[in-house]
């Protein structure tokens, strides 16, 4: 039986909630069951940077090498997570009303971002909980709502549960791919809020991996991820 409101351990649990009706119900199942019997740790590895500097493509790959080796993965990308979990106020506009979809909609000013990421990092955090490796995909502009993730992980599972991957593609070589159009839009002034063009990029300052992107192959930039989470003893030796 879980502890009651009442109790005084249960304030004990989660006294940062501010709210005491509200309280944590600890799983049957617990990671640490999960994880020796899917034989392969649990944890985020968070790929940040431009549009267009090929996350999403990195990401994509590690997912697809760790699949063939059984390992219990899934990937969040930004463009998919805003049509949903995280969407414009234009798509929650088609089944709520204006009030609602202004309220809870997300665009890409900083606030917007911040709850994106903040919704990321819970969304992250249950499937870590499931014995997943989350892959996530998002620019991430700004260091802090990075930084808040890493340590609202940090501290539910422990350290070295979170990665952060630094896709450090230069702008000039996003801006010529630029896969969407969105670059020549928001240059032409049509798109504000733009990441590298009317808006900063914070790159981080210590992230465990930094990718090169633009320079060598999707799949050797994804080798070297795989690298740094068997040398963090996330993966069995086998792979
Ligand atoms: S984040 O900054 O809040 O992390 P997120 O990764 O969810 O952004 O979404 C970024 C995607 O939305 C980009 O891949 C790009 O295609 C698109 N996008 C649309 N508007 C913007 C904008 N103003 N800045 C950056 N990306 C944008």
């Amino acid at each position: 039986m879980p502890p009651s409101p009442t109790d005084s351990t249960s304030e004990k649990l989660q006294p940062e909630t501010g709210a005491p009706q509200i309280v944590w119900h600890h799983a049957s199942v617990s990671l640490d069951e999960r994880i020796v019997r899917q034989r392969h740790k649990a944890g985020v590895v968070w790929f940040t940077g431009l549009s267009g500097s090929g996350k999403s493509t990195v990401a994509n790959v590690v997912d697809q090498m760790l699949w063939k080796e059984s390992i219990r993965t899934y990937l969040l990308d930004g463009d998919n997570v805003r049509h949903g979990l995280c969407a414009t106020p234009a798509i929650l506009l088609k089944d709520h009303s204006e009030s609602f979809a202004k309220r809870f909609g997300l665009g890409f000013g900083p606030e917007d971002r911040e709850e994106n990421i903040r919704r990321v990092g819970a969304a992250a955090g249950l499937l870590v909980g499931a014995g997943l490796i989350v892959l996530t995909a998002f620019v991430s502009p700004y260091r802090n709502d990075r930084q808040r993730v890493r340590e609202q992980i940090e501290k539910e599972y422990g350290p070295e549960t979170f990665v952060e991957v630094f896709v450090d593609t230069p702008l000039e070589i996003c801006e010529s791919r630029d896969p969407k159009g969105l670059y020549k839009q928001a240059r032409a002034g049509k798109i504000a809020n733009f990441t590298g063009i009317s808006d900063p990029y914070e790159a981080p300052e210590d992230a465990e991996v930094v990718l090169a992107g633009g320079i060598e192959s999707p799949e050797t930039l994804a080798n070297r991820v795989i690298a740094e989470l068997k040398s963090r003893q996330w993966l069995p030796e086998v792979i």
